[in-house]
């Protein structure tokens, strides 16, 4: 084992019993969390209730923690609070279920794979601008909401085939609903079982029990129906076909809604956070917004874009990147040690949770020159091959990297091109830099407000 610091990893001074815990109760985690990144540095020890937790940022951390040692490091009680959620869904599955649970669905979410999902996306992408297409010129709306309702029309176009209607809208606040509860109980000190009474429990398990019948009624149909194995199956046909290539076993039904609640909450809410901060950062950046309209023209020359396109969409992606390097939607992606270690030159013991701030990695001014700058540049190919290949891991990093990554980037690159073709953003109000801190994700405190004008082609 490497050698180590003798003195223990600073931090704020922790008050009895709850510790640090009452820092974050107002502001959330993020905010106080870079204050105090600035005081204590790159490895730093807080104490929330009865735990230790260490949050970490340095890229060679975070190689350590996801790649080179990671057989010491564990989801565990790290996400004890989504388990109630998503059971033992991938995002919080770990060991050989984690490991064979990724074998089967990773087949799924290839580059290849995700191709086939052009339609339903363009078809999701389309209804989009059809429906601002008829609105009035300058219309102002708040783009998180419009994100919300794209990203979720992508998700259920490609998982279940249909476009989103009343009933997926209900399944969605539902949702929104039980991930508030999750967010919340992060951050008590006290935790009280699921299964305790209380009003804000109840209303937990109601919101659990109608994502649980609205998916097994949802799953039962397709039974019913018959599973196609053609150009039209959709990821619920995909997930009940899928076999275990060794075994040759299924999952069970429990197993498919698990799964179905995870990539539908990880599918959906992720990209809209993205695409928001995207159309926010493009309306304030006009010189960053015509190099993007240059490349539209250059490639599309105004026919709509195809997955064969995103190869030469190299700087809509750019965009992108940058966005997701300034605004991660998942800031801290958790671990839990459960073996000793040494990190950062710090001994660091078995139980101790980690919280790797993906946002200060990315603001990291040893890899970051002027980080707050929007700068796509910065993603030019040559520029981003030089860099430490954890700098920038808004998708996390290793074998546990998230495995919606070409799904995200086939369906953002496609959005963003086709939206911007036909439309111009422009920021009425909306702040970059107040972050809701009772949300899960990393979204916007305030109304993201934008008014909307039609593009005519140059
Ligand atoms: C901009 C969009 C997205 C971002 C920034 C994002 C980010 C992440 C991050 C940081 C993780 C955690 C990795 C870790 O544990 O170290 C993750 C895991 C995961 N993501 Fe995504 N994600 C996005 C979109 C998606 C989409 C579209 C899907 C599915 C359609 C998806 C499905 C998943 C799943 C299933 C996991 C768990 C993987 C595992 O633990 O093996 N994500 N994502």
């Amino acid at each position: 084992m490497a050698k180590h610091n003798e003195a223990p990893i600073p931090g704020p001074r922790p008050a009895p019993i709850v510790g640090n815990l009452p820092r974050f109760r107002k502001h959330g985690l993020l905010g106080p969390y870079l204050r105090d990144w600035r005081s204590y540095g790159d490895v730093l020890r807080y104490r929330l209730g009865p735990r230790d937790v260490v949050a970490i940022c340095h890229p060679d951390e975070l190689r350590q923690v996801f790649i080179k040692q990671r057989s010491r490091y564990a989801k565990g009680v790290s996400v004890s609070t989504v388990i109630p959620l998503i059971g033992d869904g991938l995002f919080a599955a770990d060991g050989d279920h984690w490991q064979r649970q990724r074998r089967l669905l990773q087949r799924l979410f290839t580059a290849n794979a995700v191709r086939a999902h052009e339609r339903a996306m363009t078809a999701a992408i389309d209804a989009t601008v059809d429906r601002w297409r008829a609105l009035p010129p300058g219309e102002t709306l708040d783009i998180l909401p419009e994100m919300s309702h794209l990203a979720m029309d992508v998700i259920c176009r490609t998982m279940f085939g249909v476009a989103a209607d009343e009933g997926v809208y209900e399944l969605g606040r539902a949702v929104a609903e039980a991930f508030a509860w999750v967010g919340e109980e992060g951050l008590k000190l006290v935790r009280l079982p699921v299964q305790v009474p209380t009003p804000r429990n109840r209303r937990f398990r109601r919101a659990k029990a109608k994502i649980d019948r609205f998916l097994g009624e949802m799953i039962s149909a397709r039974r019913a129906r018959g599973l196609r194995d053609d150009a039209e199956s959709d990821l619920l046909d995909l997930l009940l076909a899928a076999s275990d290539e060794d075994s040759g076993e299924r999952m069970s039904d429990q197993q498919v809604i698990n799964e179905v609640i995870t990539i539908f909450i990880a599918g959906h809410e992720t990209t809209a956070v993205s695409m928001t901060w995207a159309w926010l950062l493009l309306a304030g950046h006009r010189d960053v917004e015509a190099q993007l309209h240059a490349e539209i023209e250059r490639v599309l020359g105004g026919r709509a874009p195809t997955v064969a396109d995103l190869p030469e969409l190299v700087y809509t992606r750019q965009v992108l990147d940058e966005t997701l390097r300034l605004y991660p939607p998942i800031w801290v992606d958790p671990r839990v040690a459960i073996a000793d270690d040494v990190l950062g030159g710090y001994p660091l013991t078995a139980g101790t949770v980690l919280m790797p701030v993906l946002f200060a990695t990315h603001r990291h001014p040893e890899f970051w020159p002027d980080p707050e700058r929007f700068d796509p540049a910065r993603f030019a190919p040559e520029l981003a091959k030089a860099r430490h290949p954890m700098a920038h891991v808004p998708f996390g990093g290793g074998p546990r990297v998230c495995l919606g990554m070409a799904f995200a980037y086939q369906e953002m690159v496609l959005a963003v091109a086709t939206i911007a073709q036909s439309f111009r953003l422009q920021r009425s109000y909306g702040t970059l830099t107040d972050f809701d801190p009772k949300a899960g994700t990393l979204r916007p405190l305030w109304p993201a407000l934008v008014d909307v004008y039609r593009r005519e082609r140059d």
